[in-house]
């Protein structure tokens, strides 16, 4: 797997201060490591860092760049982060630190890695109630997006022994501590429309959820299956670009912003270049913010370079195929 440290050999070390102090120091240098909460296991890295998002989905193997829940270590630090409004301000009192996540609207400037909410204007977040968690994160000092810490296609682990079966060789550090006392991941409550509604039930169900807040919708399939769209329906609220997508294009055009990969020339004010050293990892993690930026008025189409499809190129591929796609 390009682009990942290197680990010949896992350590699965207890979470007491010397794990948390290490793995805080890895979260900040733009590792990915693996720690308890209360309800599974979290593959973390720094949600500030596009690099170290991009990591998660290496080593998930993720088909797709599906959104994830960005981390707190209190309810104080998603302020700069996210617009809490009445509801949110309450369930965060009633419900913080704990297996509550909530979907609001993301801030124009909110300092998270467009790929952590995979170039949607929403974010969820989550103050996690696990001592450990709790303590890594106060310690890092980072938001830090995690998703469950398997392989894409298994089941989400509820001890480090799980984490341990699924990721051997390909992150830095487990930490250890004992199973999760949940063990089922946390509700996910969409707040960023007027109707509050739940994405994926949790461990709050929708009856504590209604006497803090009013009526609350479900919304959610039966089972959770990685790499899969939670909500169909949702995804048309997935950010595409305003401007049409030509892919697999060798040339730009007149009027044509380029998108290229790998050693290139090309300069100027409408070229981005995802990763001229041509690296998927630096490349998925610059992918949402470059569609953005060449997203302008003047430029007629974006040619994008091919991009190989093997490792983080496949979910790369993917998401630009659904951008170009346009209804
Ligand atoms: O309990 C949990 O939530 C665990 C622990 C590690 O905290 N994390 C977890 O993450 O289950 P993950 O990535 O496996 O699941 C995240 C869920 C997915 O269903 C995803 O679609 C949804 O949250 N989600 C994340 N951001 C979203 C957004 N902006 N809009 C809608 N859904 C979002
Ligand atoms: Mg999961």
């Amino acid at each position: 797997m390009a682009g990942l440290t290197d680990q010949p050999s896992t350590p699965m070390i207890a979470a007491g201060p010397e794990g948390i102090a290490r793995a805080a120091a890895l979260l900040q240098r733009g590792e990915v490591v693996a720690f308890p909460t209360e309800t599974v296991y979290g593959l973390g890295a720094d949600a500030t860092n596009d690099r170290a998002v991009a990591k998660i989905f290496a080593v998930k193997d993720r088909p797709r760049f599906n959104p994830l829940i960005v981390h707190l270590a209190d309810a104080a630090a998603a302020a700069p982060l996210v617009a809490m409004d009445m509801r949110a301000r309450q369930l965060a009192e009633l419900f913080w630190p704990g297996p509550l996540t909530l979907v609001l609207p993301r801030l124009p400037d909110a300092p998270v890695s467009l790929l952590a909410s995979a170039g949607l204007d929403s974010l969820a977040v989550r103050v996690p109630a696990h001592p450990v968690a709790r303590k890594v994160l106060a310690a890092a000092g980072l938001p830090v997006a995690a998703p469950s810490a398997n392989r894409s296609g298994r089941v989400s682990p509820t001890d480090a022994r799980h984490v341990l079966a699924d990721l051997a060789g390909l992150i830095p550090l487990i930490l250890a501590g004992g199973k999760c006392p949940i063990g089922l991941e946390s509700t996910v409550l969409d707040l960023t429309t007027g109707s509050p509604t739940i994405l994926r039930p949790g461990a709050v169900d929708r009856e504590s959820l209604e006497a803090a807040i009013g009526p609350v919708a479900v919304d959610a399939p039966a089972a959770e299956t990685e790499g899969q769209p939670k909500s169909p329906g949702r995804l048309a609220r997935h950010y595409a670009p305003s401007v049409p997508l030509r892919l697999e294009a060798a040339e730009a055009g007149p009027e044509e912003a380029l998108l290229a990969f790998g050693p290139d020339l090309r300069k100027g004010p409408l070229v981005r270049n995802l990763s001229d050293k041509g690296d998927l990892t630096e490349a998925a993690g610059n992918l949402f913010a470059m569609m953005r930026e060449l997203d302008r008025p003047e430029v007629r189409a974006i040619a994008v370079a091919p991009i190989p499809e093997e490792g983080l190129g496949t979910a790369i591929n993917d998401r630009l195929r659904r951008a170009a796609c346009r209804p």
